[in-house]
């Protein structure tokens, strides 16, 4: 029986590269995105394509609904629609806080309520959840997007001991930076927010000189998520959390540093990266 995978934000980037790695190894893929005009190509591709906004209760009903009547079931669900939200904590406005928490939390928690009851039925199922490096170590100037997918950590982990007797595997992947439109989107998400004028060497190191996750150096391409992401789906027994990238790797140690220290260090190098010299350097 064809195994049949459900991925959200496939429009661009490790989304459209995860159906992409699904389709090559056999799955029935399911590839959503808000406007389906974004995926057509990966209908021309083979995958079945649906539009899913994962703010929005009835399409997430629909499109669950719609996997289970033509294949009876859902193997697997990657929730990795998301986008970053930069800005110091006291300037981002609470709608704002909102938004990114209802795509990056609470829209793979509807997708999960939706195919969980499947998924028990069965006795099996894969759900992963593409969280970040950035959900496992927080950092000045990024704090709701932090948030967001730290709170998607917290539910993840719970979520894996509570279904285990049913067969289903909860599972994160924690790509550092990645070569994606992220780093441009999370710029652009900068823009609406009204500066206090308290924290503009934040600006500076987030937004100014576009340093968000994917415009970093050290970026890892889509393909090595995304290729992470179907390993995960098809080993029995899968890792609770794969992280992907050197800085993804680092960061994972990184937790165990008292936090005083990782203070002290992000202090550094914020001071380092935004002196003259640096500016010189790296423009
Ligand atoms: N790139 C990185 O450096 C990096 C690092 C760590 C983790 N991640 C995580 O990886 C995931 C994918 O990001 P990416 O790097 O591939 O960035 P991307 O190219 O900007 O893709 C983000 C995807 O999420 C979709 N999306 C946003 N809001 C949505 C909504 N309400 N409903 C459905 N889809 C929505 C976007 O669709 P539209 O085109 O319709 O906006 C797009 O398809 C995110 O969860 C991100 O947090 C990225």
């Amino acid at each position: 029986m064809t195994e049949t995978v459900l991925i959200t934000g496939c429009s661009s980037g490790i989304g459209r590269e995860t159906a992409l790695s699904f389709l090559a190894d056999g799955w029935e893929v399911y590839a959503t995105a808000r406007n389906p005009a974004d995926v057509e190509t990966l209908g021309e591709e083979g995958a079945t394509i649906a539009s899913l906004d994962v703010t929005e209760d009835d399409d997430v009903e629909r499109v669950v609904s719609r996997i289970v009547d033509e294949h009876g079931h859902v193997d697997c669900l990657v929730n990795n629609a998301g986008y970053g939200q930069p800005g110091p904590v006291e300037d981002v406005p609470v709608d704002r806080v909102h938004d990114q928490f209802d795509v990056n939390l609470y829209g793979p928690l509807r997708l999960i309520r939706a195919v969980l009851p499947h998924m028990r039925e069965r006795g099996t199922g894969t759900v992963v959840n593409v969280s970040s490096a950035a959900g496992r170590i927080a950092v000045p100037g990024m704090g709701i997007y932090c948030g967001s997918k730290f709170a998607l950590e917290g539910v993840t982990d719970s979520l894996r001991g509570e279904v285990a007797e049913y067969g289903v595997d909860a599972v994160l992947v924690e790509p550092g930076p990645v070569d994606t439109d992220f780093h441009d989107r999370a710029n652009g998400e900068i823009e609406g927010i009204e500066r206090s004028g308290a924290y503009e060497r934040f600006y500076q190191m987030y937004g100014d000189r576009q340093a968000v996750d994917g415009g970093m150096p050290g970026a890892v391409s889509p393909k090595e998520v995304a290729d992470t992401v179907l390993d995960a789906a098809n080993v029995q027994d899968p890792d609770p959390r794969y992280p992907v990238g050197t800085s993804a790797k680092v960061a994972e140690y990184g937790r165990f540093v008292p936090a005083k220290w990782r203070d002290r260090l992000y202090e550094t190098f914020s001071e380092l990266s935004t002196s003259d010299w640096a500016k010189k350097l790296f423009g």
